[in-house]
């Protein structure tokens, strides 16, 4: 009798631990190697979704690459934000798969000496509009059936306040502000389209966190952990409803002026 009750327990615990798995869905998130992309994979991972982890060069994302090897909700995929065929063929590999949250988080600043009025460098100004816009935006079309597949049907941008035109009181890194703004601006528009399929896009700013893109401020101003900053960045996206598509919003739920 002993032995059948512990049986039943077994079975109701190994059936909870199987529905609880259900229930998280699937992440897929760009720049996961390092930085808040890194911590957005162990945070997701942690709570149970499987994650489709993806990065330019995985041969060297070492962090990324020790993180999935002691996981099986991880997978490691190549997925340079810039390159087309690769995001297609990327989204391919996973038709018919549904993904609850695609995270937009891969980002450079470009160089603040290439971006000083009087000695432009516009190549750098190139691509940092590519990476930042032009990048999650084809990511976000190659993969939105995917995720109007899925139960929690999210579009994130890790964007940023330096995104705010409002904000912009002084010159400073015009490149990465202007190419905020635009990512804001084209993920708006396509929310109208999304939101037609039931997804909603969630634009965020995690604050200053310390990772290699704030390399330069360390000691010069307070900066947050990365843990931090994804804990909070999920409340928003959890807590995001399809009536607020496109909000701007700030770590702490609050909205940013655009
Ligand atoms: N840290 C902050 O204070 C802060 C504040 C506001 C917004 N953000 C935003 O947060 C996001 C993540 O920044 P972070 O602080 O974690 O920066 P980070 O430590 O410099 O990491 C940037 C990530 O983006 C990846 N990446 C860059 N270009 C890529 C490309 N063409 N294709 C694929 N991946 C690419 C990098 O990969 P590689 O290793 O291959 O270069 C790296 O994984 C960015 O969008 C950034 O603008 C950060």
């Amino acid at each position: 009798m002993n032995s059948l009750l512990r049986g039943i327990t077994v079975l109701g615990i190994c059936m909870s631990v199987l529905a609880g798995s259900a229930l998280a869905g699937t992440v897929l998130i760009t720049g996961a190697n390092r930085g808040i992309g890194l911590e957005f994979v162990r945070h997701y991972a942690d709570a149970g979704y499987t994650v489709i982890a993806t990065a330019r060069n995985p041969a060297t994302a070492d962090d990324l690459n020790a993180l999935a090897s002691g996981n099986a909700l991880i997978t490691v995929e190549e997925l340079d934000v810039n390159d087309f065929s690769g995001i297609d063929a990327l989204a391919a590999k996973h038709e018919g798969a549904a993904i609850d949250v695609l995270v937009n988080n891969a980002g450079i600043t470009g160089r603040p000496e290439l971006q000083r009025f009087g000695t432009i460098n516009y190549e750098t100004f190139e691509s940092v509009m590519n990476t930042n816009v032009r990048g999650p935006l084809k990511i976000t079309e190659a993969f939105t059936a995917h995720v109007a597949a899925s139960n929690e049907k999210k579009v994130a941008v890790v964007t940023s306040s330096e995104g705010s035109i409002a904000g912009a009181t002084s010159n400073r890194q015009p490149f990465y502000r202007a190419s905020k703004a635009a990512v804001n601006m084209v993920m708006r528009n396509i929310s109208h389209s999304l939101k037609d399929q039931g997804v909603t896009v969630v634009l965020v700013n995690p604050g200053p966190v310390d990772t290699d893109m704030m390399a330069g401020a360390r000691g010069r101003m307070p900066l947050r952990t990365t843990e931090l900053a994804v804990d909070e960045m999920v409340s928003v996206i959890n807590g995001a409803t399809l009536e607020q598509t496109a909000a701007f919003f700030h770590f702490d739920g609050s909205e940013l002026p655009w």
